[in-house]
């Protein structure tokens, strides 16, 4: 099929810029629309048969529930068999915005939608494209991240492009996502109340309204064999990972950038390209580092052709919101070369760091080296 792209500008949008967006939705078909998160993959909710295209466009397994976007809170009532008081108290605060909220789900709800649960996730999201759009369709629309099922999430246009043009009916390009990781999931339907994604949204922002939340256990979860299931089904699958095979360091800072430089020496030794993931407080050291004996793409020492290294500025580890909002489009790049071994940092993992901790380390597949 023939994916139509549509540019919506959010500053200057009209009713029209969404009327066929809205029909096609309306009609069962899949439009992916950018939210402050991420980019997601859009179907009617209420409707299986968008819900099964959703998991055959991103060869999703189908035990693996969507979130259902809405941009209006009486839709809670509707949607949901039960909303506890949390729900509200938590929308008030956080809503719209990066918060998904997991409830008993009301029969108009198919299972299809929901990978079979009993429970469904709610969000309502702040990106103003993606408000239009659910309120010119007039449906709660389903929508999960709208990437290849196991691949980083996605955050352009571009990005949705590579992962999933020919398979869905339209791509409505709103520019990059703010935020550029998911949003953060808590689970309503346990006591104490369960984060089990974090996200934007960290548990100390949510402990000031549900003091006694606790993360999940596999969302702190470090060792591939550490036996906790995951809540969440979709955190369980490999995911976020990139092609090639990432590796991330911990530890002190200046060890972990020793550990990196040693590393890529030996690959690129053996005559490998390799991708280093950096932050801007380091990658003028890996450049140093590296071009004592090797070349680094784009500082004019590599004709692109020879084992070089690519070093990729994801962010300032003193501002943890630029490596959110980079993580995922800096994963694709090392994709788009083709490069086959990716060596990370660690970053802190309170607050934000959590989250990005939480994507990295499903990215790396567990793969930690202690320095
Ligand atoms: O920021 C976001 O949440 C983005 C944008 C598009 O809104 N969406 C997103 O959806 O990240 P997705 O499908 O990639 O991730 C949803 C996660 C999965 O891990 C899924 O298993 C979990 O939410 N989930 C959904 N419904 C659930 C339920 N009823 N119980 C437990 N986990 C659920
Ligand atoms: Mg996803």
């Amino acid at each position: 099929m023939e994916t139509i792209i549509k540019k919506i500008d959010a500053e200057n949008m009209t009713s029209g810029d969404f009327k066929d967006a809205a029909a096609l939705l309306r009609d069962g078909k899949l439009v992916a629309f950018p939210t402050e998160t991420v980019y997601g993959l859009g179907g009617d909710a209420f409707d299986p048969t968008a819900s099964a295209r959703i998991y055959a466009a991103k060869g999703r397994p189908s035990d693996n529930p969507l979130i259902v976007h809405i941009a209006d809170i009486d839709e809670l009532k509707k949607l949901c068999r039960e909303v506890p008081d949390e729900a509200y108290l938590l929308a008030d605060k956080f809503w719209p915005g990066p918060l998904t909220m997991i409830m008993k789900k009301a029969d108009c709800i198919p299972k299809e939608t929901t990978g079979g649960l009993d429970t469904v996730a709610i969000r309502m999201p702040s990106h103003p494209i993606a408000r239009r759009l659910i309120q010119e369709t007039g449906l709660p629309i389903a929508a999960p991240s709208a990437n290849a099922s196991g691949r980083p999430s996605t955050t352009k246009a571009e990005h949705v492009i590579e992962d999933l043009n020919g398979r869905i009916e339209m791509i409505i390009d709103g520019g990059s996502s703010d935020i550029g990781l998911e949003s953060t999931i808590v689970d309503l339907t346990v006591k104490p109340v369960q984060i089990l994604r974090p996200g934007f949204i960290t548990i100390e922002m949510l402990k000031a309204v549900i003091p006694d939340i606790v993360y999940d256990k596999a969302v702190l979860k470090r060792e591939k064999n550490d036996s906790v299931v995951a809540r969440a089904p979709g955190m369980k699958y490999r995911h976020y990972a990139p092609k090639g095979e990432l590796v991330i360091f911990e530890g002190e800072p200046d060890r972990v950038m020793d550990a990196i430089l040693e590393a890529s020496g030996k690959k690129l030794e053996e005559g490998y390209v390799v991708g280093i993931l950096a932050s801007e407080e380091f990658a003028g050291d890996y450049v140093a580092g590296i071009s004592k004996k090797w070349p680094v793409l784009g500082t004019g020492n590599s004709s692109g052709r020879e084992p070089y290294a690519l070093i990729e500025v994801v962010g300032s580890r003193d501002n943890e919101e630029t490596i959110a909002a980079n993580l995922f489009d800096k994963l694709r790049d090392f994709d788009a070369k083709e490069i086959p071994y990716i060596f990370g940092e660690c970053f802190p993992g309170d607050n934000l760091g959590a989250a990005i901790m939480n994507r990295l380390v499903k990215a790396a597949g567990y793969h930690i080296e202690k320095v």
